[in-house]
C-alpha cells in the first residue's frame, strides 16, 4: 500500500521532546554539547528497548524449535570483513559541497546541499562505514580490528560451532541482538539512523531448493510480527529491491517500510544472501561449511534467508505509530497507545493519598504486582495529572488505591485507552492482570 494515513506535521518533534522530557532517550554525553551520532536510553527507553528485544526474542527463538540464539563478539579481526565483502564494498557514496565545504551522502540529498542550497559537490567517493581500531597494546597491521557493521557475521563464523553443538539440520536459524555500529556520513532523524544501533537478526540456513520459499514465508512472518505489536497496517508495506539495487550479498531483498514522519523508510530487511557467506568464509578461512545429509547422502552449501531488524529503529517506529493526542474530560491528553508488552510500565499504583493508611495498603499491592509486571508507583499530585502522566508513557492501567479500598479489600483499574474503570479485589488483581495481558 503506497498511500498512508495523513500525519501530524510535528509528530516527530512531539515523540523527539515527549522521549527526552520523560526519560525515553536522551542525547549521548550532552552535557558536553552532545555526539549528535550516538543517543542514551532512560529510564523508561531502557525498559521499553528491552521489551522490544524480548518480543522479538519471544517470537524467533522461544517459541520455535528451529532457532537458536547466539551472543558473539562486537570487536573483530579483518580476514572476517574480508571474507564478508564489507572491507570492499560496504562504502556509501560521500560528496563535499564546493560552497560550505559540509560533507553528505550523495544518494540522500538529491543534488541540493541541505546546509546552504548549492548544487556544486565534489565527485563521489566511496567511504566505508566500518569503524576501524587497534586491538592490544602494540600499533600495526597486526593489531587492526573492526567493531561489526551487523551482527550476521557471528552466526556464520559459528555456524560449524552451532551445527555440532545443536544437532539442528536445515531448515534452522540462529539469532542474535546486539549493538552494531556504523560511521554513517550524515546521522539523521533522532534513533532511525545513528552511528551506535541495535540490531535483531536471524540467519535462517535452507536447502537452497527451498531457498524462495522461505524468503516469501520470512517476509510475511516479519510483516506480521509488527502488526501483532501494534503498527496499524497502513503504516507499514513491503518493497522488494530491484535486481540493480540488491547489495553485493543478495539475490533478493524486500524491506518491510514504516510511514516515517518523512516518508516511507526502511524498518527491516529480509534477504535470500544465497550461499555467499559460508562459501566466503570457507574460501577465507579454509574451514569447511555446507552440511552433510545423511539422509540422502548429499553435502551442500545451505542458503541463507535473513530476516534482520533495527531494535532501536524498531523502538522509534513503535513510539511514532503509538502517539496520539485525544480529548478526555475536555482536556487534550497526549497518549502513547503501545502495546502492553512494549509499554516501560505495565501498571501504575496510585494511592488516592499520602495518608499512611493508603500509602500501605498502596505498598502492599505493588509488592504482589511487581513480581509479575513492570510497575510504577506515583503518589505526587492530583490523581488527574497522574492519570496523564501514566497516559503520556504509555501506561496500560492504573491502579488506585482509595478510602473505600480500606473497607471493601477492593482497587479501582483504569484502562489507559478507553479511560473505563473497573473495580476489582485486591485479592484477584494478579489474577485480574493476567487475564487481561495474556499472551498469545
Ligand atoms: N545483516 C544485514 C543488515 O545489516 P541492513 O539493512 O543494513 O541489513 C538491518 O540493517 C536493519 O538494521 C535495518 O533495517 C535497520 O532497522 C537497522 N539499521 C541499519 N543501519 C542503522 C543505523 N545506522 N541506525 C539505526 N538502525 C540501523
Amino acid at each position: 500500500m503506497d498511500s498512508a494515513p495523513e500525519l501530524d506535521p510535528e509528530l516527530l518533534d512531539k515523540v523527539t521532546n515527549l522521549a527526552k522530557r520523560r526519560g525515553f532517550i536522551f542525547p549521548s554525553a550532552e552535557i558536553y554539547g552532545g555526539f549528535r551520532s550516538t543517543y542514551d536510553y532512560g529510564p523508561l527507553g531502557v525498559n521499553m528497548l528491552r521489551n522490544v528485544k524480548n518480543a522479538w526474542w519471544r517470537s524467533m527463538v522461544q517459541l520455535r524449535n528451529d532457532v537458536v540464539g547466539l551472543d558473539a563478539a562486537i570487536l573483530g579481526p579483518p580476514a572476517v570483513w574480508a571474507a564478508s565483502g564489507h572491507l570492499e564494498t560496504f562504502t556509501d557514496p560521500l560528496v563535499d559541497c564546493l560552497k560550505c565545504k559540509e560533507r553528505w551522502r550523495e544518494d540522500k540529498i538529491d543534488g541540493v546541499c541541505p546546509n546552504c542550497g548549492s548544487t556544486k559537490f565534489t565527485s563521489p567517493r566511496a567511504f566505508n562505514l566500518m569503524f576501524k581500531t587497534q586491538a592490544g597494546p602494540v600499533e600495526g597491521e597486526g593489531s587492526v580490528a573492526y567493531l561489526r557493521p551487523e551482527t550476521a557475521q557471528g552466526m556464520f563464523t559459528n555456524f560449524a560451532n552451532v551445527l555440532s553443538t545443536t544437532r539442528k539440520k536445515p531448515p534452522f536459524g540462529i539469532a542474535q541482538v546486539g549493538k552494531s555500529f556504523r560511521n554513517e556520513i550524515t546521522p539523521q532523524n533522532f534513533v532511525f539512523r545513528t552511528r551506535e544501533f541495535e540490531q535483531m537478526e536471524m540467519e535462517y540456513f535452507v536447502p537452497p531448493a527451498e531457498a524462495e520459499e522461505w524468503y516469501r514465508h520470512w517476509i510475511e512472518t516479519r510483516f506480521a510480527w509488527w502488526v501483532d505489536l501494534g503498527i496499524p497496517p497502513e503504516l507499514l508495506r513491503r518493497h522488494e529491491h530491484a535486481k540493480e539495487d540488491l547489495s553485493h550479498y543478495s539475490r533478493g531483498t524486500t524491506d518491510v517500510e514504516f510511514y516515517y514522519p518523512w516518508g516511507w523508510d526502511e524498518l527491516e530487511g529480509i534477504a535470500n544472501r544465497g550461499d555467499y557467506d559460508l562459501t566466503q568464509h570457507a574460501k577465507f578461512s579454509g574451514v569447511t561449511l555446507d552440511y552433510f545429509d545423511p539422509t540422502t547422502n548429499e553435502r551442500y552449501t545451505p542458503y541463507v534467508i535473513e530476516p534482520a531488524a533495527g531494535a532501536t529503529r524498531g523502538m522509534l517506529a513503535f513510539l511514532l505509530a503509538a502517539y496520539h493526542e485525544d480529548v478526555v474530560e475536555g482536556e487534550t491528553r497526549a497518549v502513547l497507545r503501545l502495546d502492553w508488552r512494549l509499554a516501560p510500565y505495565q501498571i501504575a499504583v496510585l494511592p488516592l493519598s499520602k495518608k499512611p493508611e493508603l500509602e500501605g495498603v498502596s505498598k502492599d499491592v505493588l509488592a504482589a504486582l511487581q513480581p509479575h509486571f513492570m510497575c510504577d508507583y506515583d503518589v505526587t499530585q492530583s490523581i488527574g495529572k497522574r492519570y496523564r502522566r501514566q497516559d503520556e508513557i504509555g501506561t496500560p492501567y492504573c491502579v488506585t488505591v482509595d478510602f473505600e479500598s480500606l473497607n471493601d479489600h477492593s482497587v479501582t483499574v483504569r484502562d489507559r485507552d478507553t479511560t473505563t474503570q473497573v473495580r476489582v479485589p485486591i485479592a484477584n488483581l494478579t489474577h485480574h492482570f493476567w487475564e487481561s495481558t495474556a499472551p498469545s
